[in-house]
């Protein structure tokens, strides 16, 4: 696969003062200093809620400035187009999740709109920056977390962070005042000194989130932040991005995980084959494209009991994937969940979510 960050890492890593300059002076450091964070990491209780951000209009009812503006956004790889008129645009304050399955174009938008490869037609503005042109100025003023975390080996994980702070040009000095509390806020201070080989999956996710805080940045780009975790980990990640936002950072993430798109993005954008196929909050998609009821069947013989009794009243469509049929319903009192039951199928009777928007414009067949 792909890494679209890679180029940034390396750009980094080729600036005067490298790795081996960082371990000396850094192993020679001089006693911490008081922690201050300016970095924006203040714990608000309110921060914790379970409900998506939401976006606060100004006064008198216009909404934010787009902080990032994408149109008619075009790459091609040989014969293969991987973004075909992409256009959406995020809003300061926002937390807004690019969704789509595996190959969909997520990273490579990503990766365009920081600068990391250039567009073959289409226009990027991020903070009031055209890119790629003043992509350099873009990432100085952006977080990144990566699909795949590129920490280094060779360093501890406060290494790590002064490292990566001189990718900025951030004074030694300026980045040890933010190493404890970007620590604290990723729950790693007890890992300060450790190696990243004794990190856990989630430590090392939690410690690329931190490090891409280190430039205090006014908008975050996450990459699938939460693929591989278990719920534990992926739960503190999901708490650290709700105070991120609380404390007024702009947030793009990528996510095929539809959990997370509901319960963190104030408004998200399914794509598909390079393209934007519906957008909107997640209630107005899920209103827009499925049933407000899904009763799900399963058991021996659903196939059979479909056929047998389809058309079912009160079902505006169905689908059958393996044993599991899946009813579209406008009331939740269907009267083909009691029939079906009665036929000794199981019945499970939920509200539709955002995973059934999802299959619906995205279809169930497996993608690699
Ligand atoms: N550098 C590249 N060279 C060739 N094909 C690529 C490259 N990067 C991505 N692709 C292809 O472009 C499509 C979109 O990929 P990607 O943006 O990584 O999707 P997603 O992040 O949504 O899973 C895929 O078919 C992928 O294989
Ligand atoms: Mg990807």
């Amino acid at each position: 696969m792909n890494e679209p960050y890679r180029r940034q890492d390396r750009a980094g890593s080729a600036e005067p003062g490298g790795r081996d300059a960082v371990a000396r002076r850094d192993r020679g450091a001089e006693p911490a200093r008081p922690a201050r964070a300016s970095v924006g990491l203040a714990h608000r209780p309110d921060a914790r809620s379970q409900r998506p951000h939401r976006l606060s209009a100004a006064a008198d009812g216009t909404p934010p400035d787009p902080v990032l503006v994408v149109r008619g956004l075009v790459k091609q790889y040989g014969s293969l187009r991987a973004l075909d008129g992409l256009d959406f645009e995020v809003r300061r304050g926002e937390c807004f999740g690019l969704l789509g399955p595996n190959g969909a174009g997520k990273s490579t938008a990503l990766k365009l709109i920081l600068g990391l490869a250039a567009p073959d037609a289409g226009d990027i503005r991020v903070l009031g920056l055209p890119v790629p042109q003043k992509a350099r100025e873009l990432r100085r003023r952006a977080g990144v977390v990566p699909q795949a975390d590129a920490l280094d080996p060779d360093f501890t994980v406060a290494e790590n962070l002064l490292v990566f702070g001189r990718y900025f040009g951030l004074s030694d000095a300026l980045v040890r005042t933010r190493i404890d509390p970007l620590l604290e806020f990723a729950g790693l201070l007890g890992k300060r000194d450790a190696k990243i080989t004794e990190l856990s999956g989630g430590m090392k996710r939690r410690l690329t989130l931190a490090r891409a805080l280190v430039n205090d940045p006014e908008i975050l780009f996450l990459d699938e932040p939460t693929t591989g975790l278990d719920p534990q980990a992926r739960h503190l990640i999901w708490d650290r991005l709700r105070r991120l936002l609380a404390d007024g950072k702009t947030i793009v993430l990528t996510t095929h995980f539809m959990e997370e798109a509901e319960r963190l993005c104030s408004r998200l954008a399914v794509v598909d084959h390079g393209r934007l196929i519906a957008e909107g909050t997640a209630e107005s998609l899920i209103a827009a494209h499925v049933q407000p009821n899904v009763v799900e069947l399963s058991g021996d013989g659903v196939a059979d009991w479909l056929q047998a009794n389809a058309p079912l009243a009160g079902v505006s469509h169905h689908e059958l994937v393996g044993e599991t049929a899946f009813l579209y319903c406008a009331d939740a009192e269907s009267p083909a969940a009691a029939r079906a039951r009665a036929a000794g199928l199981r019945v499970l009777r939920r509200a539709a979510n955002l995973e059934d928007v999802f299959l619906e414009l995205t279809g169930r067949e497996l993608r690699d």
